[in-house]
């Protein structure tokens, strides 16, 4: 395995629109998936999809631990976990504001606007196939990651950039609390 490098926002690469995975079991998607956890653990991410290490296709790997969850029942936690040619389908109108960093931008975070209850499908390297309806953080981190697949980065989503800030600063006093969209 290997720790790899990520890009960071400006790179074009976080710009293109991903292509599907022909075979999710190849050892070469194998060999990139056991990478980019380790890559993501590395970093002390919570995802990380495949353009973010310079790999422009439809998978990305994430993990919601039970520290960073909402407490509601269907923000599901999840040990490491690889979703190959993702599928996603917002299932509410209205959007929450989300706290979000990126590590193709460090240092920073913002409040995001998401929807707060999603359902999404995928493969995994053997094949699986995952069908979830989720909330809370664990349906935020995937709307991010999915983003990333079309090539969309979490400040191309925000409304209000006064949510917007080095996570040294923001860490100094309370952080407002995000209300509507
Ligand atoms: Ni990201």
């Amino acid at each position: 395995m290997a720790i790899l490098k990520i890009a960071r926002m400006g790179h074009p690469v976080l710009l293109a629109r991903c292509e599907p995975v022909g075979d999710p079991g190849s050892a070469e998607i194998r060999r990139l998936v056991a990478d980019m956890f380790e890559t993501m653990e590395d970093a002390q991410g919570a995802g990380l999809a495949a353009p973010q290490v310079h790999v422009p296709l439809r998978l990305f790997v994430f993990r919601a631990v039970p520290d960073r969850l909402s407490g509601d029942e269907e923000d599901v936690p999840m040990p490491n976990t690889v979703v190959i040619n993702p599928e996603i389908e917002l299932l509410t109108n209205d959007r929450v504001l989300r706290w979000e960093g990126c590590l193709s931008i460090p240092g920073l975070r913002a409040a995001v606007p998401r929807a707060p209850r999603i359902r999404y499908t995928g493969v995994d390297c053997d094949g699986n196939r995952a069908e979830r309806v989720v909330s809370g953080f664990h349906a935020g981190v995937v709307q991010h990651e999915y983003d990333h697949l079309d090539g969309i980065l979490y400040p191309m989503r925000m409304k209000d950039f006064s949510l917007f800030g080095f996570n040294e600063e923001l860490s100094r006093v309370p952080r407002p609390a995000p209300t509507g969209a």
